[in-house]
């Protein structure tokens, strides 16, 4: 055999996988193959493969029979809009795309060349986890990638796809880098399946159940988006390049945008209802503010009473945070902390200015909360607002009271521009709430108790429920009228583009994990 034929017959090998039955099957389950989905997630043509000739160096069991090329893994890099990535993909078809030392090795290059040359990194995952056959080998492969994964950790962006099976330890390298993405029906990751858990604990549970895409984006917060299916899964990828940086030292791509800075919506004036109990769409109003009413949503199932995504202002990528009135009123609670302050952080990270829509009536009260532990995660948003040195504009729409007034990118915790809309009502507590505890010998002593309860709860929110207490003292640094946002926020930004701040030297702080 000629040397080009034999070159070509390796490569054809590695292509085939663990062959045409197997192919056959990842189809059948409505699973697009290791390379399928590279060449969905890349720009056309540009996928250079590395390591695909590696093999693995298993003799035991039979292993030294069934060699493949390239060992199940796909490694190499390529460009999305034109820009590099790098990109790792398991091939369910070849020992179920279970990790051996040599294809962990495999994603340790690449891991590493992002590093150097400051490129994000993005991991398919479809995999029957650690290679059984090769033990403690395999163990050791997946803690050279947990150790790579944390270094890369606000160096490049890491993504991950759940597009098969991913469990064991296997589920911490996604764990631990920046956004999960998980595809329906087809993907799920548990630390232990139901059998284990059905021994241990004599739960029945599916594997769905446990540790489904909806399981993981809704309950757990594990994911942060679910996709239909792997070509959309690989699209949403792109999308959400569009708006990250390549590194930790570079700005996110601008894009230029036909909406106008200019723009005013007079239809923000009217968006907060007048009865302030009565909730509104804080989505709406994102929409309504950023360029064009591209808003890409991060967690969007999970913890609803905070909306956080990423958006374009004058063409220029924000991190936005947003409390949702319209569900639980948008309080404050564990799953709302622990992610705004993971997406603060990731935002600061990344040189991504931080756009906070602030309306929340507190933290959320009860037993469940505090034996949850709601004071170190709530204390999580407040140090992540108050670490974040990227420009941070905060605007009040409504609801700013008490813990929560601090903690939402007050101007205390070095906000740059922080504005408010004429309806917000910045106090430690709501007037019922203040009323019940300044009056209550009154109250008590009081002939008519509804009335002059009704009396003190209307001076106390014509003297304290609104912007201007806050406005009077530099708080807040304008209040302005809510059909300006876009303007205003615009001009904020363009102010702070060249903003410089610093932390004290450390070697990094304690924040209350
Ligand atoms: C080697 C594996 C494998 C593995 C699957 N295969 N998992 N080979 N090591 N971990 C092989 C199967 O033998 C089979 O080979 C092929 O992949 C497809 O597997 P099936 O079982 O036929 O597929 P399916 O029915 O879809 O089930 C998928 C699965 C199941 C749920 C993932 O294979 C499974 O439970 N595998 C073991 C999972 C596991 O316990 N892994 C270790 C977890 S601990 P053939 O030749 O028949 O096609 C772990 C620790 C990481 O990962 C530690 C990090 C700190």
């Amino acid at each position: 055999m000629n040397r080009l034929d034999a070159l070509r017959r390796r490569h054809e090998a590695a292509e085939q996988g663990g062959g045409p039955e197997r192919r056959a099957r990842q189809h059948q389950e409505g699973k697009l193959s290791a390379r399928e989905r590279i060449e969905l997630l890349l720009d056309e043509n540009s996928f250079e493969e590395l390591d695909k000739l590696v093999t693995h160096r298993c003799r035991d069991f039979g292993m030294e029979e069934q060699i493949v090329p390239g060992d199940g893994f796909v490694t190499g890099y390529g460009r999305i809009e034109g820009r590099l990535v790098y990109v790792f993909a398991q091939d369910f078809t070849v020992f179920g795309g279970s990790l051996s030392e040599t294809n962990a090795q495999k994603i340790c290059k690449i891991m590493d060349l992002a590093l150097k040359t400051g490129a994000p990194v993005i991991g398919l995952n479809d995999s029957g986890g650690a290679r059984i056959q090769e033990g403690v080998v395999s163990l050791a492969g997946y803690a050279d990638i947990f150790l790579r994964n944390t270094l890369a950790s606000g160096v490049v962006p890491q993504i991950s796809a759940i597009m098969g099976p991913c469990a064991g330890g296997a589920v911490y390298s996604p764990a631990i880098t920046d956004f999960v993405f998980m595809v329906d029906h087809t993907s799920y990751m548990f630390v232990t399946g139901p059998d284990v858990i059905k021994t241990v604990t004599h739960e029945d549970v599916t594997k769905e159940t446990l540790g489904g895409s909806m399981t993981h984006n809704s309950v757990s917060g594990v994911g942060h988006f679910i996709a239909p299916d792997d070509a959309e899964c690989c699209r949403m990828i792109r999308e959400l390049l569009t708006y990250l940086p390549q590194n930790n030292r570079e700005d996110p791509p601008r894009r230029p945008t036909n909406d106008p800075a200019g723009r005013m919506d007079a239809a923000l004036d009217t968006i907060v209802p007048a009865e302030s109990n009565l909730p509104y769409d804080i989505k709406d109003v994102i929409h309504r503010v950023v360029d064009g009413g591209e808003f890409f949503e991060v967690h969007e199932h999970w913890a609803r009473n905070i909306v956080v995504g990423f958006g374009r202002m004058d063409g220029r990528s924000v991190g936005i945070v947003g409390n949702q009135p319209a569900f639980l009123a948008g309080v404050l609670d564990i799953n709302s902390s622990v992610k705004a302050a993971r997406f603060v952080r990731f935002c600061d990270a990344f040189n991504i200015p931080i756009l906070t829509f602030e309306d929340v009536p507190g933290f959320l009260p009860g037993t469940e909360q505090e034996f949850g532990g709601i004071i170190r995660h709530g204390a999580k948003l407040l140090y992540a607002y108050a670490e974040a040195t990227v420009p941070k504009i905060t605007v009040i729409t409504r609801k700013a009271y008490g813990g929560a007034y601090c903690v939402m990118g007050s101007k205390h915790l070095r906000t740059d521009i922080n504005l408010a809309w004429p309806t917000a009502e910045i106090a430690v507590m709501g007037p019922e709430g203040a009323v019940n505890i300044v009056y209550r010998r009154e109250l008590n002593a009081a002939a008519d108790r509804a009335a002059t309860r009704q009396q003190k709860v209307d001076e106390f929110r014509e003297r304290f429920a609104n912007p201007f207490v806050a406005a009077e003292r530099g708080y807040v640094d304008d209040v302005i009228e809510p059909r300006e946002t876009r303007p205003r926020v615009i001009a904020a930004l363009r102010m702070l583009e060249n903003k410089v701040d610093t932390m004290p030297r450390k070697k990094h702080g304690n924040i209350p994990l």
